[in-house]
């Protein structure tokens, strides 16, 4: 009996040691297998790093090549985008800038829109481009104001079709001292430069992705890179508007919506009468019919950023590496940028013709 019991006994505790071995064996294989796991997911991550890294790398050096043949490459050889057929609307088209694009749009055989609060002016130019046997569009818009956009772009939809191309043109200036800039004027300021930019966008975006193409140009400032004497509203709309687009662009190619393309146009001063009485020291006003000419160039070559002249946007960059002392010098004793503005003519409203 007490020998029974010892076997028993010897039986249970070879069990539980067999158990012991069993358990210690799987913690063993258990981790190995998490060091194997470990190993494994750190190879992976290498390896994809580094294909990550030669991908972004010869990417890298695509891109800069590709720019550095486009940059020098006649434009001539360049497959440049045609304008012929396209719809093309153009806001702000009655006046400056505006007209000369029109015109040189309508030559283009394009199917040019005009939107406008002239409607003198409007009328003026319709005749003018119908008499030359060109194909125009007029409608009297108001661009401070979101539903005569929306209403509006419904009745182009309706009487015209889809838009090709959207330019962005219309613009006003205040140009008074901060404090005496009316506040009514400030919200006008952005209405008509920057939030109608985000109306006629909302427009007629949507049927541009339906169509994977499209193009949406913006006239912005070099005020927009620069903060400038006596334009605390129009400088901080025409930022607001790069901005814009800058980030519409991220948004629209993280979407994969390649086929839209966007162009952001920073022109120096033009000589069209909206900074009547400025006196630049260093260079003469641009005219208004080579900015149109140089914006229609960048739409037809797919500019991304088109500063007029092109190296002002070199010239302004040095602004975020040198002091702002020195940045402040710059402008006041060798540009004379606030001497210049001092002299403009105080603001007058656009009047509806
Ligand atoms: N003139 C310059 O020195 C200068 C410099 C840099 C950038 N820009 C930009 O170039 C663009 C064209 O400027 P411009 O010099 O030809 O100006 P402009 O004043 O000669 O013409 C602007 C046009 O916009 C229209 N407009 C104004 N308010 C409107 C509204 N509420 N609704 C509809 N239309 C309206 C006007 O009737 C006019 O036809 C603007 O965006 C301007 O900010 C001008």
């Amino acid at each position: 009996m007490r020998r029974a019991a010892i076997e028993n006994l010897n039986g249970t505790v070879k069990k539980l040691e067999g158990k012991q071995e069993y358990s210690a064996a799987k913690k063993v294989q258990r981790i190995i297998y998490s060091m194997y796991k470990s190993v494994y997911n750190a190879i992976l991550r290498i390896v994809t790093i580094i294909l990550e890294v030669a991908a972004v790398s010869w990417l890298s050096l695509y891109y800069i090549a590709e720019a550095i043949i486009l940059s020098i490459t006649p434009n001539s050889l360049r497959n440049l985008k045609s304008l012929r057929g396209r719809n093309i609307l153009v806001t702000g088209g009655a006046g400056g800038v505006g007209q000369e694009l029109v015109i040189r749009l309508a030559k283009f055989k394009a199917n040019v829109i005009v939107w406008d609060i002239n409607e003198k002016a409007m009328e003026q130019l319709k005749a003018k481009v119908t008499e030359e046997g060109y194909k125009i569009h007029t409608y009297v818009v108001d661009l401070s104001d979101r539903q005569n956009i929306y209403k509006n772009a419904n009745i182009v939809r309706d009487e015209v079709g889809h838009i090709d191309i959207l330019i962005n043109n219309a613009g006003i200036v205040c140009g008074q001292p901060f404090l005496e800039v009316p506040d009514y004027m400030i919200e006008k300021t952005y209405q008509v430069n920057t939030l109608s930019c985000y109306w006629t966008a909302k427009a007629f975006l949507p049927s541009m992705i339906k169509r994977g193409s499209g193009h949406i140009a913006t006239v912005g400032s070099l005020t927009g890179l620069l903060g400038c004497y006596n334009c605390t509203d129009y400088s901080g709309s025409k930022y607001a508007i790069i901005g814009f687009q800058e980030s519409l662009w991220n948004e629209l190619k993280a979407r994969g919506h390649n086929g839209i393309v966007l162009t952001t146009v920073a022109p120096y001063f033009i000589n069209t009468g909206m900074f009547d009485g400025c006196k630049p020291s260093h260079m003469p006003m641009l005219e208004p019919k080579e900015v149109a000419k140089r914006t229609i160039l960048a739409i037809r070559r797919e500019e991304f950023f088109c500063s007029i002249p092109g190296s002002s946007l070199y010239i302004l960059a040095l602004k975020n590496y040198i002091p702002t002392k020195l940045s402040w010098l710059f402008q006041n004793r060798v540009f004379r940028l606030p001497q210049a503005m001092q002299t403009m003519r105080k603001f007058q409203e656009p009047q509806a013709a």
